[in-house]
């Protein structure tokens, strides 16, 4: 047990709701929630909306007006010290005179990174860190993994059969999952800043990997990412089409053709395969902060193998396909069960009449 109370945890779990709801538009700065209050009675609260836009807390400010004075801050990420595309907001907090700033966590972005916390308590305001920190960073994984780790979250999203498969010998896999399933992908993609495929799921399927989520939430498209080495899909499919941008990742050998809009860019090629760490530090420094994979065996298994997933996305349906079809991971090589791949099962749901698994390889914290 940590030693805040019981309002400081119900103030602190309001932040952090309402930081989630920038989930889909905050990118690629991190969310945050802010609550102030006296005591039990909350005089004002906010999100962080969008990037380039006012901070969580100048929202809340702004509602509590001269009710700031002498108040408690609740906000989900230590408050900014620096001058970026808005003002920094410790100075806000210390000018609009509250006595308390309760964070759930340190910002490690460089020019915070504690800084934040130093200039609140110059101006003499009391500040602890600390409170439900483990919702705070699950929040903003892809933000942390991007400044912690140099790459984003990387999440895989798979429609498996019962018996493990995800496409037929000859390719067909439209569809396995149900159409809740499908429809519930589509907020998975929402909070991601790009989806990646492989040249192999452009040829079979066709996707178009937009958001599609059937209402008028505001989102931001993710990017659309094609690991092509030799840029043999580029000229075709849907995955060029609509409002959100495309970038094809290639070999540097591999010859751009003429006319060619999308965005490219190369990455190292080792035996004939993408280096998928670099393809993963080219994404950061794009400042993605979560990819979601929606390919097939031969990536799904090659990102699995090289250790780089993080979290694993399953809609397991009712059927089964056989042994001649394919595979979730291909190329994991694995003969004894000392090598086995072991997973911790996050999370389970009914979608439809599918079943979805959030499971984490046991190497991610
Ligand atoms: N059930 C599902 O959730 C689901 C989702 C997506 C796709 N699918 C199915 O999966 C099938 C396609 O899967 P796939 O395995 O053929 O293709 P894939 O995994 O989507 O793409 C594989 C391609 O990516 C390229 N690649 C680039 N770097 C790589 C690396 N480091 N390691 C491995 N590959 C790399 C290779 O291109 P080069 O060949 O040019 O070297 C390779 O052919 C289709 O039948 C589709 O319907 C199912």
């Amino acid at each position: 047990m940590d030693h805040f109370s019981a309002t400081d945890h119900a103030m602190m779990a309001r932040a952090i709701r309402l930081a989630g709801r920038g989930a889909y538009t905050t990118r690629p700065n991190p969310m945050v929630g802010c609550v102030i209050a006296h005591g039990d009675e909350v005089v004002g609260e906010g999100w962080h909306v969008r990037a380039g836009e006012a901070h969580a807390e100048v929202h809340a400010l702004q509602q509590a007006g001269e009710r700031a004075k002498g108040a408690t801050v609740y906000v989900s990420l230590e408050p900014c010290a620096h001058t970026g595309r808005t003002g920094p907001c410790a100075d806000a907090l210390v000018a609009a005179g509250v006595s308390r700033v309760v964070a759930a966590m340190r910002d490690p972005f460089p020019q915070v990174d504690g800084a934040g916390f130093d200039k609140l308590q110059a101006a003499g305001i009391a500040v602890e860190s600390g409170l439900m920190v483990g919702d705070a960073r699950g929040l903003n994984r892809g933000y942390l993994s991007r400044q912690e780790r140099g790459r984003p979250w990387v999440r895989i999203k798979l429609a498996t059969s019962l018996d493990g498969r995800t496409a037929l010998e000859n390719g067909e896999s439209k569809w396995i999952s149900g159409e809740a399933s499908r429809h519930d992908v589509q907020h998975w993609r929402a909070r991601a800043g790009a989806i990646l495929t492989g040249a192999g799921t452009v040829l079979a399927d066709d996707p178009s990997l937009t958001v599609r989520l059937g209402d008028d939430t505001p989102f931001l498209p993710p990017l659309r990412v094609v690991l092509d080495p030799g840029l043999a899909t580029v000229t075709r499919g849907r995955v060029r089409e609509g409002d959100a941008p495309t970038l094809y990742i290639h070999a540097p050998d591999a010859k751009r053709p003429r006319g060619m809009t999308a965005q490219a860019a190369t990455a190292p090629v080792k035996g004939g395969l993408f280096d998928l760490e670099a393809v993963l530090k080219l994404l950061a420094e794009r400042e993605i902060n979560e990819v979601q994979i929606e390919a097939g065996a031969t990536l799904a298994g090659a990102f699995m193998a090289a250790g780089l997933v993080d979290e694993i996305l399953l809609y397991v349906a009712p059927v089964l396909l056989g042994e001649n079809a394919r595979p979730m991971f291909d190329g994991l090589g694995i003969t004894t069960m000392a090598e086995r791949h072991h997973l911790r099962i996050v999370e389970t749901r009914y979608i439809g009449h599918d079943v979805r698994l959030l499971l984490q390889p046991m190497h991610t914290g």
